[in-house]
């Protein structure tokens, strides 16, 4: 019988040559892990959302329709409502954000889960607004403050997003955000 894990089995500080019957073929066909740095626009550039909202995108992949990236409001706003179709995954990571449709407010550390179907009006009140690190999945739906569609935005969109700001700017697309 397998023994079992009741904490970390190994403190050692040192690469352990752990053994993966199919090593060859992760090595053959995974796109492989990555580090984007955030501290600086070196990997990734603010994109303008708006007047008062900047996207610095981190992750693109397209076979899951998912996309990562930091959401910068600059102070005190919102962005209306819309309808996500996919699960939202998202953490504070300065200022703080609140939804209209909820009674909570999250602070840094905390974790924002919101599953496909639901929509929210982002709002943060914070003098210094929030970033928010958030892993998105599936498309979201805009609407106007008159309940129109406007656009469904998907890892398409945010993938056009970006590449249109690197191309105005002179900018290479970075291939470490493609996955
Ligand atoms: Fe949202």
């Amino acid at each position: 019988m397998a023994s079992q894990m009741k904490a970390p089995p190994s403190s050692r500080r040192q690469i352990v040559d752990v053994p993966n019957n199919y090593k060859h073929l992760v090595e053959r066909l995974s796109p492989g892990g990555r580090y984007i740095d955030a501290q600086t626009d070196d990997d990734s550039p603010w994109v303008p959302f708006g007047d008062n909202a900047a996207i610095k995108h981190l992750a693109f992949d397209v076979r899951q329709n998912q996309y990562s990236n930091i959401l910068w409001v600059k102070g005190p706003g919102t962005i209306g409502t819309h309808l996500h179709r996919g699960t939202v995954t998202m953490v504070t990571l300065e200022g703080s954000v609140r939804y209209l449709e909820y009674d909570w407010v999250g602070t840094p550390g905390g974790l924002i889960l919101e599953t496909p179907g639901e929509s929210h009006t982002l709002v943060t009140d914070h003098p210094e607004g929030c970033k928010l690190f958030g892993w998105m999945q599936g498309p979201i739906e805009f609407y106007d403050e008159d309940a129109n569609f406007v656009e469904s935005v998907d890892v398409w969109w945010f993938i056009n997003h970006y590449e249109t700001h690197c191309r105005e700017h002179g900018l290479t697309p970075n291939p470490k955000l493609y996955l």
